[in-house]
């Protein structure tokens, strides 16, 4: 999968893009990078790139000719991947969203900033727009390092079958039980024996049982859009009978 990002602070990618599972993924060959700074498509002396907004009011506007001429080239016109403009009027990002994503072998990610872009770019250049919360950032681009970290882990080959994304919190519809690693008491506080068992069998049914708890604890509108089975139902409802 390849992504070119377009953003005024170019230099905040690179750390995290090549970093850990990121790195791995581009020396697999699985992930790519493309980051431009869209200064360098201003044709002024002194490179700017944003101006005051007509109707006057506070903040700077992100002009249209850099982002077009920048995304126009890199991309090509018409461009044959979605364009994404990084925003909080976007629609909220999740993890379907991230799936239906990771399916494109190429994105552009445009990374706003000051009080926003010119509308002529969402209007005739941008084919998404996407939040990542109902919260305002000063730019695009942590949002775009979340897009990209989220879609990241689903591509094929990027981690390994172990510790795959199909068990995933928000992926399978449920949150995740509890997860426990070495040593077996900590501070007097033991990891349960099920899990310690080796019946593979009552271990997933036993972390099948956890995250219908947790999830019904702390998300129980998720509980409505999942498929359950009718062992779930059964459980869940001595959930709620506070007998589980
Ligand atoms: N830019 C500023 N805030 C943002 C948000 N919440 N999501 C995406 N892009 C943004």
């Amino acid at each position: 999968m390849h992504f070119d990002l377009f953003s005024l602070l170019p230099e905040v990618f690179p750390p995290y893009l090549n970093s850990s599972m990121m790195k791995r993924a581009q020396e697999k060959g699985l992930l790519s990078f493309g980051v431009h700074n869209i200064r360098d498509w201003t044709q002024d002396k002194h490179h700017v790139t944003d101006d005051n907004p007509y109707g006057g009011g506070g903040g700077m506007i992100m002009k249209p000719e850099p982002i077009f001429d920048a995304v126009e080239d890199v991309i090509g016109s018409p461009p044959d991947c979605p364009i994404i403009l990084l925003t909080p009027q976007g629609r909220v990002f999740n993890q379907d969203e991230a799936q239906r994503l990771a399916r494109e072998p190429r994105l552009a990610l445009l990374c706003g900033r000051y009080e926003g872009v010119d509308e002529r770019v969402r209007a005739h250049l941008v084919t998404d727009e996407i939040s990542i919360g109902d919260y305002v950032l000063t730019g695009g681009e942590l949002p775009a390092l979340i897009l990209i970290d989220a879609l990241t882990r689903l591509i094929p080959g990027v981690l390994g079958a172990e510790n795959g994304a199909a068990n995933d919190s928000h992926a399978t519809g449920l949150l995740e039980g509890a997860h426990y690693t070495r040593p077996a008491e900590y501070r007097g506080w033991d990891v349960p024996a099920i899990l310690r068992s080796g019946d593979h069998g009552k271990v997933a049914q036993w972390r099948r049982e956890q995250a219908l708890i947790r999830t019904f604890e702390r998300r129980p509108e998720m509980l409505e859009k999942t498929e359950l089975s009718k062992k779930d139902k059964v459980f869940l409802e001595k959930i709620k009978k506070g007998k589980a």
